[in-house]
This record gives C-alpha cells, sequence and structure tokens, in this order.
C-alpha cells in the first residue's frame, strides 16, 4: 500500500470484530511507533498494550473516549523526568505530546496497512490509567491507541482543503 493510500484510507475505527489481534502484528506495530520521529531523538515515550479483558474494563472505566470493544489497545505515556532532562521545561510540557501524537500516527497507519482498524484516544484520566497499570511517577500516559479487526469501516468524514492554507503568508 502506498503513503498516500494510507493516509487517506484510514478510518477511526470504533467497532471491532472479536477476533484477537496476534502478538506478531502487535510488535510489529511497536516496531512502526519506535520509528517514529521524537524530539532531539529523546525516544521517551513508554508503551504498555493492554489485551488482557480485566484490565480493558477496568481502563474502559476511566476512559470515556474509548468507545467499542477492541482487543487491544496501546497506552502510550512518556517518562517525563527523562524528557525534562532530555529537553528542559519545554520537554514534559510540549515536546512529549508530540512525540505520542507521532508514535501513534506511526501506529495507526502501519495497523491500517495490516488490515487492522484504530481509533487515537485522548478522553481518558491519565492519572487514574497510569494507576491501574503500575506505572511509577514519572511515566504519564499520553495517548491511547485502539487496535482490533473492524467490524465496520466508517465513511470518510469531510476534510477541508481549499480553505485552509496559503503559501508565503496567512491570507496571502
Ligand atoms: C488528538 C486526538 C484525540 C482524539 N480523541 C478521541 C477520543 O477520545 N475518542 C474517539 O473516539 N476519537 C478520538 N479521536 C478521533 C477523531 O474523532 C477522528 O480522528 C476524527 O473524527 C476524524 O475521523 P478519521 O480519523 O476517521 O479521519 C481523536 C483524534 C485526535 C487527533
Amino acid at each position: 500500500m502506498d503513503v498516500m493510500t494510507a493516509i487517506k484510507g484510514r478510518r477511526s475505527v470504533r467497532s471491532f470484530t472479536d477476533q484477537p489481534v496476534d502478538q506478531d502484528m502487535l510488535l510489529k506495530l511497536l516496531e512502526a511507533a519506535v520509528w517514529a520521529p521524537s524530539a532531539g531523538n529523546g525516544q521517551t515515550w513508554r508503551f504498555v498494550i493492554v489485551t488482557e479483558e480485566t484490565m480493558m474494563k477496568k481502563l474502559k472505566m476511566v476512559s470515556p473516549g474509548l468507545l467499542g470493544d477492541p482487543p487491544a489497545v496501546f497506552v502510550i505515556a512518556q517518562d517525563m523526568a527523562l524528557s525534562k532532562q532530555k529537553g528542559g521545561q519545554m520537554g514534559p510540557e510540549t515536546l512529549t505530546k508530540m512525540d505520542s501524537a507521532m508514535a501513534a500516527q506511526n501506529i495507526m497507519l502501519a495497523a491500517h496497512a495490516m488490515g487492522l482498524g484504530t481509533c487515537v484516544i485522548a478522553s481518558f484520566h491519565p492519572g487514574a490509567a497510569a494507576k491501574l497499570l503500575d506505572m511509577p511517577e514519572q511515566i504519564v500516559p499520553t495517548l491511547m491507541v485502539t487496535v482490533g479487526h473492524p467490524a465496520v469501516k466508517p465513511p470518510p468524514p469531510k476534510r477541508l482543503f481549499e480553505e485552509v492554507y496559503w503559501f508565503e503568508a496567512y491570507n496571502g
């Protein structure tokens, strides 16, 4: 699948079949994640992949944005202490969010190319998720990505194009 086809074909999938995702596929997605760019090549992300049903239920309870019943969820967290050490104040405040988003997009595009569906989730309680997953204090969840075999593929939401860009200067 070429990159533009993957970019345009990926959808946020919120309805999954019961089929689990093979571990080798999950590892492939992790590989895609860690090949994302990161500020100063900091690689301060840390990943917890949840597949076990009891933990999934608990995670859903602290994640209002996590819809449907995905067989797997990538919890993308960041080592905030390491990020501060590497990038100063800007690290934990902004760079970690950007790095997590780039890793999430790599996971989603790779998953789409493998025939899997995904949805990125920002609507969850980071403190509660960290506690559930036994994360030490400096490890803070930043984004989640649900992964599964799509039961329904939603139609593409309309994209703005002509009205969102200019060359050389804003409104130019
Ligand atoms: C930063 C960010 C946070 C998001 N959080 C959620 C979420 O909590 N729950 C959800 O169902 N979708 C979430 N989404 C998915 C968007 O709703 C979705 O990308 C958008 O509607 C466009 O649809 P598409 O991804 O199919 O192109 C999020 C997307 C982004 C980029």
